[in-house]
């Protein structure tokens, strides 16, 4: 049987925790052989190897460099960076992940050198083409060969969009897979104590999206909701350099700071941010991963924005979404015990690595 080489490309922080037990379960077979492409676009020690290390990922094999910009500078300097990569030694396959600028700029990169494209979490829509997230989507689901959908309504949204069911392979949510390989470690270490935070008594907040954190707008009343709700439950806020930015911008850190009931951290590496994800009593956010994550482990979660590409974690899970005016009012639902509890969807299991690998050697070895 002859060798595969496949491309796993990996480029800001939701990456990481999708490709790590791809990387781990490729590696273990006698066909492929894994090459890691970092294309740096996360490249803060705390966004980026710090994770990769807890996840148990070597040095990439390549890395590309390429940094922050505009949208169009990020995703075109990913492009010219790849390409090179590609055209010098094409692998057999490239998988792109989740939905980053990087995603879509290597899925066109392989499209256009014939080189066939795995997208893994395929599939998903918020319906909302205001999101730069939802562009990256629309374009790298129309153009990749095969599409490796998380869960049941994925596979819904592409059949409506046309797509021939022998593109799609239903496999599963490959971050809940992470998350069981290291959950002795995620349960042993003390990020919890060693931030003054008590088991099952404060909220997880994280803030990243522009919609949220780039205008004094919209991140004004958002910072004071989370000072008055700071006063029921104490609040640790992991901010992203996005929302940093953007609070010292507009003068709103220090209220942050003054507010007793508020504890701000830089951005967390995995084992110990997941060590806070489970003991909160309530998560607020507008990140795609955790909306899934509280959903695997039953944490209410209380989504500030106006819609979600992952809706069965409202249908099956604990998420809802909320405005900023309301959020004071849901973190006193969920102290008052007034917050469905939801049930795992199927295939979130910690398994969906190998399914991956199956349907990649079925597909590798058809002919
Ligand atoms: C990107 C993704 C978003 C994902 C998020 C997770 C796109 C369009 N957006 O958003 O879908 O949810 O990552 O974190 O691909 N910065 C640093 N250090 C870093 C990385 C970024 O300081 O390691 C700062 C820079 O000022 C940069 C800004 O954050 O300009 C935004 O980074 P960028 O990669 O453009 O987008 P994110 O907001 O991180």
């Amino acid at each position: 049987m002859s060798h595969k080489t496949i491309h796993l490309i990996a480029a800001a922080r939701p990456n990481f925790m999708k490709v790590a037990p791809l990387y781990h379960a490729l590696k273990a077979t006698d066909w492929a052989k894994p090459m890691l492409v970092h294309t740096g676009q996360h490249y803060d020690r705390n966004m980026s190897d710090a994770i990769l290390e807890d996840l148990g990922v070597p040095e990439p094999d390549h890395h590309l460099g390429v940094g922050s910009g505009s949208h169009a500078e990020q995703t075109g300097n990913v492009m010219i960076a790849y390409e090179k990569i590609c055209m010098a030694s094409p692998p057999d396959w490239i998988v792109v992940v989740g939905d980053v600028n990087s995603t879509v700029a290597c899925a066109m990169v392989g499209a256009k050198l014939w080189i066939p494209v795995v997208h893994l979490e395929a599939g998903l829509r918020s319906g909302d083409r205001r999101m730069p997230e939802e562009i990256n989507r629309l374009l790298t689901d129309s153009i990749a060969d095969v599409l490796w959908t998380p869960s049941e309504d994925a596979d819904e949204n592409l059949a409506r969009e046309g797509v021939a069911a022998e593109r799609i392979d239903l496999i599963g949510n490959i971050m809940i897979d992470s998350f069981e390989m290291l959950r002795d470690k995620i349960e042993a270490t003390d990020a919890r104590t060693e931030n003054g935070l008590e088991t099952g008594n404060y909220g997880l907040v994280t803030l990243h999206r522009p919609s949220n954190v780039d205008s004094a707008e919209t991140l004004a009343p958002i910072v004071d909701e989370l000072v008055a709700a700071s006063a029921l439950l104490p609040l640790v806020f992991v901010a992203h350099p996005r929302t940093i930015k953007g609070l010292e911008a507009f003068g709103l850190k220090s209220r942050l700071d003054d507010a007793a009931g508020i504890t701000v951290l830089e951005p967390q590496p995995y084992i110990r941010f997941m060590n806070i994800v489970t003991g909160s009593k309530l998560v607020i956010t507008d990140s795609g991963g955790l909306q899934e994550e509280t959903t695997y482990l039953n944490i209410p979660c209380l989504t500030m924005r106006e819609n979600t590409e992952r809706p069965i974690t409202i249908t099956q899970g604990t998420n809802r979404l909320i405005r900023a005016d309301t959020l004071l009012d849901n973190v006193q639902a969920v102290m008052q015990g007034n917050w469905p509890s939801g049930t795992k969807p199927a295939l979130w299991d910690g398994s969906t690595a190998t399914r991956a690998v199956a349907e990649l050697k079925r597909r590798s070895y058809a002919d």
